[in-house]
């Protein structure tokens, strides 16, 4: 498919995998973006995963017919994008692989190949004919050996996983009103939060980095190309990797017998009624990468998890290390859940979201046995969401 007369879109979409990663839902799946420069020398930019290989060497065939691949542009080597280097290099045997010194040693490493490759440096140039590639480091966006590729004379940047979104892309490749930013913006809010999340700081310095390109096109390797929205994108992410967040509450919570689940619900239903926004996520029904989403979004984190084995409830424990995981800064704070005999939840939460940087906007509630509006009485967190920042 043309982007344009040089660039050419070769990249598929899965609609098969459930999990990617093999931790986070895909329920719209999601494309693996790949792209061919044609000029006097051909450079593919990227590859594909695994199951796709035939389809995949087709979509190349179809842009360029028996012309040879003269170069591979190895941006990234995760194996979404990494898996088909073997059978590119099977199928056009004398292709250069050109790339950074980090990753030499991934791609002996997970594909086998040692010979013919071009180690570039940062800001390198590499002449295609009329158009030319030139690359530029972005170390731990978010693997070490992550690096983009512009293309000068189409304004193009092929941006690797930065900027790339879950859900598969339709039959517009291109952004239009169809396949806008606005209908990608959740999953690709939630994609950054599941697996970039951490690297805000190594984002940010990215983003400096590339400012002073005059970009007309961004080519991820997840999602739509970018033409129209740049703006969007490139401001949302550049928000993400600073964790800057809405006014607004995320309640998270997992609940065995019910008992915490009614405080969480009460809890929404007075954010409702004092129309605060929020989003309400039970742990134990869905994966945890929609919750993180919305710490990302929200810059309230309220928890709701009931004393297990002297813990934290386990899928609650996980949401919240998942958070610190990601260094995520500049949050409120407050936890609940019920217990029976010994409350110790409530205490080990805060102490996770005090070591993270987190204020604690209150001492939280613990309650013992079922849940009742005056003994989980949110009045004083509701008064503080209200009047304090
Ligand atoms: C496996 C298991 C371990 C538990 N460990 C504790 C505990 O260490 N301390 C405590 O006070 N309650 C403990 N409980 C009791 C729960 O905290 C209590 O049933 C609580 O009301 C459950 O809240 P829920 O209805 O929101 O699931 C445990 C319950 C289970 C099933
Ligand atoms: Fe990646
Ligand atoms: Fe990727």
């Amino acid at each position: 498919m043309k982007l344009t007369e040089r660039i050419r879109y070769v990249g598929l979409n899965d609609r098969q995998t459930v999990l990617f990663e093999n931790q986070w839902p895909i329920p719209e799946g999601v494309s693996y973006n790949s792209y061919l420069v044609v000029d006097e020398k051909v450079a593919l930019i990227d590859t594909a995963a695994a199951a796709f290989g035939d389809a995949y060497l087709e979509n190349i065939r179809r842009e360029i017919g028996d012309r040879p691949v003269d170069y591979l542009i190895v941006n990234h080597m995760e194996p979404d994008h990494s898996a088909l280097q073997a059978r590119i290099r099977a199928q056009y045997p004398d292709v250069t692989i050109v790339t950074n010194a980090k990753a030499v040693p991934m791609i002996a490493g997970f594909q086998g190949i040692t010979e013919n490759i071009r180690v570039i440096k940062e800001g390198e140039n590499l002449p295609l004919g009329e158009t030319s590639l030139q690359f530029f480091m972005a170390p731990m966006v978010h693997w070490p050996e992550t690096m983009v590729t512009w293309c000068a004379e189409e304004q193009t940047l092929f941006s690797g996983d930065a900027f790339g979104t879950f859900k598969a892309v339709n039959n517009n490749v291109i952004d239009s009103e169809s396949n806008d930013y606005e209908s990608y913006k959740e999953e690709m809010t939630r994609y950054y939060a599941s697996i970039v999340g951490k690297y805000g700081a190594t984002v940010q310095n990215a983003l400096k980095k590339l400012s002073g390109l005059p970009i007309k096109r961004i080519c991820s390797t997840h999602g739509p190309v970018w033409e129209r929205d740049i703006p969007q994108v490139v401001a949302l992410y550049d928000r993400l990797s600073r964790y800057d967040a809405d006014p607004g509450v995320v309640i998270a919570y997992g609940s065995m017998y019910g008992n915490t689940a009614k405080a969480a619900r009460a809890l929404a239903d007075a954010l409702e009624s004092a129309k605060i926004p929020y989003a309400l996520h039970d742990l134990c029904s869905e994966n945890v990468s929609y919750a993180l989403r919305d710490v990302f979004r929200y810059e309230t984190l309220v928890l709701g998890a009931p004393t297990y084995n002297n813990g934290i409830f386990p899928p609650v424990r996980q949401l919240m290390e998942a958070v610190c995981d990601r260094l995520v800064k500049n949050r409120r704070f407050f936890a609940f859940g019920s217990f029976t005999w010994a409350g110790a939840s409530v205490r080990l939460l805060n102490e996770m979201a005090k070591s993270a940087g987190m204020e604690l906007i209150g001492d939280g509630i613990s309650f013992q046995h079922a849940y009742s509006p005056d003994k989980c009485d949110f009045g004083d967190l509701l008064h503080n969401l209200y009047y304090v920042k």
